[in-house]
């Protein structure tokens, strides 16, 4: 094992220091035979100490280059000072500088564990130095948590695999802390086993009345330009619909006196029921009473975006038993807060099986909810949003993206702490995600990185310590360097190994990384999610694979009002988001003539009785 000490006890002296400036010293490296110990040679990312008096004054190696002293030949070293140690305790920052001349050294073990504050209380291990592989890494976990974090790096250089270590010790940490995961390739359910309940289209319910008013927005025009006139008429019936759904609620429907459901006082973003029959009506009834026929053609044009989405299989999670068991965002709630916990304080929340036109809008809603309960409940129940692919939901480029999302997630990164909810993000696009956001994440795990944008941003985001990222390109696999709040020191390290059953894989891709056969199964599970992301609708998915394949599936029962094709945005105004629905996704059929089904026919103000609840859809 490497101790940094020579047999006789005594420190092995190096160098000495050469020149000083600001927090950097410049050291003339003497010594830097490799025969004694591979361990000790110094080379960037190693810590240093300078003897300085009774203390030690740690430093960080930035930069190395050749030189020639007299005749000796050696090396100059470049340290970033971080840090002294004094009577057996490590401090951050430097209160008394070293002077030149001062000789420097390599570090204990001993030194090295204290600077890198492992073993201290509150720490967890998340993997080994690279300058020592003895001597284990930690991060604080409450300073990780409380001030929100994110990981970087490109593509396979081991994110998913870092942040399971981190999640896996987090939780076993904090077990008053719950954690909600956004996991877009449905990798992670294997890493958590059960401690985490995993959501996904198929068991989720999100009732689309838990959406604010540009999260239905975006359901309904799936991701593509809206009408301004469409969007005038939702906003005016939205809350009615919700007015009207508390009035009958709260009375025996046939002996009903009309009130104004104005009076409820409902905004288009309270979350409240409502059902998506009465706002149809409302909608058929404004329509009724109009004479100009291109203002009837708004309002049929929205009847047939809501009568698509409503009968559109994918959308099950938010229409389907929406309205059974009435209010029923309690419910929601503790199902995907896990309030209380039952043995699993974590929500991985699968998003491959979603539409993709509305991916963003349900991470919208799942952050606001998050911080909108943690606002409302002051805090009562800590909570860690994970957030992987974080440049998806929050770009930088907001012209291109659904805002909504961003929005959510800045929210919690600017205001989260006060209310308990707290932000991790992984991306391999550090430079797309929204800057004000990244900007409050006080560790980070930065891991290879080659693109220069990406690296300017990281620069910009540690400027203290800009000189240590410069080796970030050259990081090997698993190595990370950490940042800020969650550890002592701006640390390098390698994350554990995590054996394969942890591992994250995701349902469909794990089969090529494991060299299994792939079953029936399995490729029944790659065509759901394949069909999914590009079907209109009209057929769940699920039953095509089941066709095929006999698959154990739920029995699906047609919608009964066939609506007209998938919205269609006028040519000119429309625009897909990169996100959008694949061009070669199968052609709309023609629109429908103006719509007037059967639940259509009651108008509000009539004073009769309200439409009959319609039997939700059978899976
Ligand atoms: N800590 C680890 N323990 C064991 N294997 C690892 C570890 N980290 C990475 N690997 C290996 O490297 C591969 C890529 O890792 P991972 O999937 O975590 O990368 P990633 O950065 O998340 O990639 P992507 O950007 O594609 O999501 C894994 O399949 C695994 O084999
Ligand atoms: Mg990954």
């Amino acid at each position: 094992m490497h101790t940094g000490e020579n047999h006789s006890g005594a420190r092995r002296i190096l160098g000495r220091v050469i020149t000083l400036s600001g927090s950097r010293a410049g050291v003339a490296l003497t010594d830097i035979s490799r025969s004694a110990d591979e361990q000790s040679h110094p080379t960037v990312g190693k810590f240093l100490g300078i003897l300085n008096g009774q203390m030690l004054t740690i430093g960080m190696i930035s930069d190395v280059a050749e030189s020639e002293f007299g005749q000796a030949h050696g090396a100059t070293a470049q340290l970033d000072l971080i840090g002294e140690i004094r009577q057996g305790r490590f401090q951050r920052g430097v209160g008394q500088y070293p002077g030149i001349g001062d000789p420097v050294g390599m570090l204990s073990d001993r030194e090295l564990r204290l600077a890198y504050g492992a073993g201290e209380q509150g720490t967890a291990e998340i993997g080994t130095l690279q300058q020592d592989p003895t001597v284990p890494a930690s991060v604080r976990i409450d300073d990780l948590i409380s001030k929100h974090f994110a990981l970087l790096g490109t593509t396979g250089v081991g994110k998913s695999n870092g942040v399971t270590i981190i999640l896996r010790q987090i939780l076993a940490t904090r077990p008053d802390l719950r954690v909600f995961l956004i996991d877009p390739h449905n990798e992670y359910a294997p890493s958590f086993g059960d401690r985490a309940q995993v959501l996904n289209p198929r068991n989720l319910r999100l009732p689309f009345w838990l959406f604010n008013f540009d999260e239905t927005l975006d359901v309904i025009f799936g991701g593509r330009a809206m009408i301004d006139e469409e969007v005038e008429v939702l906003a005016e019936v939205i809350p009615l619909a919700k007015g009207a759904y508390l009035q009958y609620r709260n009375a025996d429907r046939s002996m009903m006196k009309r009130r104004d459901p104005r009076s409820a006082g409902f905004t288009v973003d309270t979350p409240v029921p409502y059902r998506i029959e009465d706002l149809m009506t409302l909608i058929d009834e404004r329509m009724g009473r109009l004479e100009n026929r291109s203002s009837r053609t708004v309002f049929s044009k929205l009847l047939g975006r809501l009568q698509t989405v409503r009968n559109d299989p994918r959308y099950g999670f938010m229409f389907d038993n929406a309205n059974l068991g009435g209010d029923t965002m309690a419910e929601v709630l503790s199902q995907l807060f896990r309030l209380p916990a039952n043995g699993k304080p974590m929500t991985i929340m699968q998003m491959a099986g979603f539409p993709t036109e509305v991916v963003n809008a349900v991470v919208s809603v799942l952050a606001r909810m998050a911080f909108d309960f943690g606002l409302w409940s002051e805090g009562i129940s800590p909570q860690l949003f994970v957030c992987e692919e974080a440049h998806r939901y929050a770009p930088a480029d907001k012209t291109g993206g659904f805002e909504p999302s961003a929005r959510a997630l800045a929210r919690i990164a600017k205001e989260g702490r006060k209310y308990g909810v707290y932000l991790g993000l992984i991306t391999q696009r550090p430079a797309e995600i929204d800057p004000t956001i990244i900007s409050q994440c006080n560790t980070l795990f930065v891991m290879r990185m080659s693109n220069e944008r990406d690296q300017a941003l990281i620069r910009s985001a540690v400027a203290d310590a800009g000189n240590l990222l410069k080796f970030v390109p050259s990081l090997g696999p698993r190595e990370v360097f950490a940042f800020g709040a969650g550890v002592a020191v701006p640390t390098r390290l390698t994350f554990s190994y995590l054996p394969p059953e942890l591992r994250p894989s995701s349902d469909a891709g794990g089969a090529t990384h494991g060299g299994m056969t792939p079953s029936r199964e399995l490729i029944g599970s790659v065509i759901d999610r394949w069909r999914s992301a590009t079907s209109s609708n009209q057929r769940p998915v699920a039953t095509m694979a089941e066709d095929i394949f006999d698959l154990d599936v739920p029995s699906y029962e047609p919608p009964r009002t066939a609506g007209p094709g998938p919205a269609q945005a006028p040519g000119g105004e429309a625009y897909r988001r990169d996100h959008a629905a694949p061009p070669l996704a199968p052609a709309a059929p023609p629109p429908a003539p103006p719509l007037r089904s059967s639940i259509l026919k009651k108008p509000l103000d009539a004073g009769g009785t309200w439409p009959a609840p319609t039997p939700p859809r059978r899976w």
